[in-house]
C-alpha cells in the first residue's frame, strides 16, 4: 500500500471527520469548525498498538470461547461502600471511569479520597492536576485529612507529557482532573473542543488497557446536563458515573449510567461532610422532609432505582392558571411522563386539569427514572387539586397504563417491608404487588385501575 500522506479535517463541534476542508460542516451545520486533524493510523499499525492488554499472543486467530483464559477478576478494593455500590465492587485494573457531574458537585473530593484509598492499600497513585495548583490539591488533601497517603501529584496538561510521567511512573490508579483540560500537541484545536477531549481520552483509554492501570477521568457537566465535549466519550470508557444532586443539598447521589463491570443504574448515596465525602448507610431516611403533620399534595413512594428500595417523597402542586398553556413543570422526573398521567387522570379518572399549572417536584434531588412512581405522582396531583392530605404512614407505588389500568412493579414485597422498617402503616399498591404473605404491621390496599385509588381519600 502507498503511503500517502493522509489529511482529515474534524468538526470541533459535532466530532464528525471530512476528507476535505469546507466552511461548514456538511453533518452538524456549523460554520468554521472543520480543523485539520491527525489521521486514524493504518490498520496494521493500530493493531499493534492493542486495543485491550492481555490479548497478546491471542489475538489474531479466532478461537473458541471457552478456550479463552480467564484471568481470575482481582479487584482493588478501597473500603469506601458506596463508590464500590456503584462501581460494581473495586476497581478493575485496566479499567477507565468517567466522572461527571456540575463544578463544585465534589469530583475533585471523592477522587482524591479514592486515591488515597488506594494509596493507603499499597497501591501505587497518580493524582494529575489540569485545573488547580498543586497547592490547591495539597490544601483539600490536608481538609481531607489525607495529606500523609503516599499519592504522587502531576500538574501538566499535555497527554504525550501526562503519559510519559505516567510510563515512569507506572500508577496502578491514575486520575485525571479534568478530562476538558488535557490536550495533545498532534491537534490544533483549543483544550476542551471535541476533537481534543476525544483524541487526549483515546490515548490515555489506550494507556490504561495496555498497562492495566485503572483510570479515572473528571468530566465537566454543561447546564444541559450532558457532559462538556463529545458524547462519543461515554462509549470510550468502560463506566460512567454522574452526580445527580441538588446543589442546595449537602447529599449527594452518584449513578452509574454505563458500567461494563456492574449493573447499571445503580444508586450511591454520600454526604458533603467537613471531612470530605461520607457514605450514607440508610438513605431512605434522607430523601422524606418531615412534615408536622399531613400536608396536601405530599406523597411518599417507594421507588428501587438500583438494587436497593428507597423512600422519596413527591411534591405536588396544582394551582388555577391564568395563561393559555397552563404550565406542567417537573423536577427530577419525566415532563412527558407527568403529561401522559395527566391525560390519564381526565380520561380514566374524569378529573380534568386543563385549567391548572401543575408542578411536581422529587425531594433531595434524586432522579426517578422508574415508572413505579406513577402512582405516587398521580396521587400527589389529586390531593393538591383537591386540597385534601393524605394520611401521613400512607405510602403508594405502581406503573399507571394508558388504559387506566394499574401495572405491578418489580420487587413489591422488599418495597413494602423497607417502608414498614420506616414506620410506614399503610400502603397502597397494584393488585398484582399485593404480598403474599402479610407484610407485619402493614395495611395493603391493591389497586387494579385507577378508579379504585381516587376515594382513598
Ligand atoms: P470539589 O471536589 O472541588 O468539586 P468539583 O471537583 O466537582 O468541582 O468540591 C468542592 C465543594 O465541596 C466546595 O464547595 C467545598 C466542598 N467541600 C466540603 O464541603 N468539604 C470538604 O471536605 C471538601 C474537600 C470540599
Ligand atoms: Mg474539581
Amino acid at each position: 500500500m502507498a503511503t500517502r500522506e493522509k489529511r482529515l479535517y474534524t468538526c470541533t463541534e459535532c466530532g464528525a471527520q471530512q476528507p476535505k476542508w469546507a466552511g461548514q460542516c456538511p453533518d452538524c451545520g456549523a460554520w468554521n469548525s472543520l480543523q485539520e486533524t491527525v489521521a486514524a493510523a493504518p490498520a496494521g499499525e493500530r493493531h499493534r498498538r492493542g486495543g485491550f492488554s492481555g490479548s497478546a499472543g491471542q489475538g489474531r486467530d479466532a478461537l473458541d470461547l471457552a478456550a479463552v483464559d480467564l484471568v481470575a477478576e482481582r479487584r482493588i478494593s478501597l473500603d469506601m461502600p458506596e463508590l464500590e455500590r456503584v462501581l460494581g465492587g473495586g476497581l478493575v485494573p485496566g479499567s477507565v471511569v468517567l466522572l461527571g457531574g456540575d463544578p463544585g458537585i465534589g469530583k475533585s473530593t471523592l477522587l482524591l479520597q479514592a486515591l488515597a484509598a488506594a494509596a493507603a492499600r499499597g497501591v501505587k497513585a497518580l493524582y494529575v492536576t489540569g485545573e488547580e495548583s498543586p497547592q490547591q490539591v495539597r490544601l483539600r488533601a490536608e481538609r481531607l485529612g489525607l495529606s500523609d497517603e503516599a499519592v504522587r501529584l502531576l500538574a501538566e496538561t499535555q497527554v504525550e507529557r501526562i503519559l510519559e510521567v505516567a510510563a515512569r511512573e507506572r500508577p496502578g490508579v491514575m486520575v485525571i482532573d479534568s478530562v476538558q483540560t488535557v490536550f495533545t500537541d498532534l491537534l490544533q484545536s483549543a483544550p476542551g473542543s471535541v476533537a481534543q477531549v476525544r483524541e487526549s481520552t483515546a490515548q490515555l483509554v489506550r494507556f490504561a488497557k495496555t498497562t492495566g492501570s485503572t483510570l479515572f477521568l473528571a468530566g465537566h457537566v454543561t447546564k444541559e446536563g450532558a457532559l462538556a465535549g463529545p458524547r462519543v466519550l461515554e462509549h470510550m470508557v468502560d463506566t460512567v458515573l454522574y452526580f445527580e444532586s441538588d446543589a442546595g443539598s449537602r447529599y449527594r447521589i452518584i449513578r452509574a449510567i454505563k458500567n461494563r463491570f456492574g449493573a447499571a443504574n445503580e444508586l450511591g448515596m454520600f454526604a458533603m461532610t467537613d471531612g470530605g465525602l461520607k457514605p450514607v448507610s440508610n438513605p431512605s431516611a434522607i430523601f422524606l422532609s418531615r412534615h408536622d403533620g399531613p400536608v396536601s399534595g405530599s406523597v411518599i413512594t417507594v421507588t428501587r432505582e438500583g438494587s436497593r428500595p428507597l423512600l422519596v417523597e413527591v411534591q405536588a402542586l396544582v394551582d388555577a392558571s391564568h395563561i393559555a398553556n397552563p404550565r406542567r413543570v417537573t423536577l427530577g422526573l419525566d415532563n412527558s411522563r407527568l403529561a401522559m398521567l395527566l391525560a390519564v387522570l381526565h380520561r380514566h379518572g374524569g378529573i380534568a386539569t386543563f385549567d391548572q399549572d401543575v408542578f411536581v417536584n422529587v425531594v433531595g434531588g434524586v432522579r426517578l427514572n422508574e415508572t413505579g412512581a406513577d402512582l405516587a405522582v398521580v396521587m400527589a396531583v389529586l390531593s393538591s387539586f383537591r386540597d385534601r392530605d393524605l394520611p401521613a404512614e400512607l405510602v403508594v407505588f405502581g406503573e399507571v397504563g394508558l388504559a387506566g389500568e394499574i401495572r405491578p412493579v418489580q420487587g413489591g414485597e422488599e418495597r413494602l417491608r423497607e417502608a414498614a422498617k420506616h414506620g410506614f402503616r399503610r400502603a397502597v399498591v397494584p393488585e398484582a404487588n399485593r404480598p403474599r404473605r402479610a407484610v407485619k404491621g402493614m395495611e395493603v390496599m391493591a389497586a387494579k385501575r385507577l378508579g379504585d385509588v381516587l376515594d382513598v381519600f
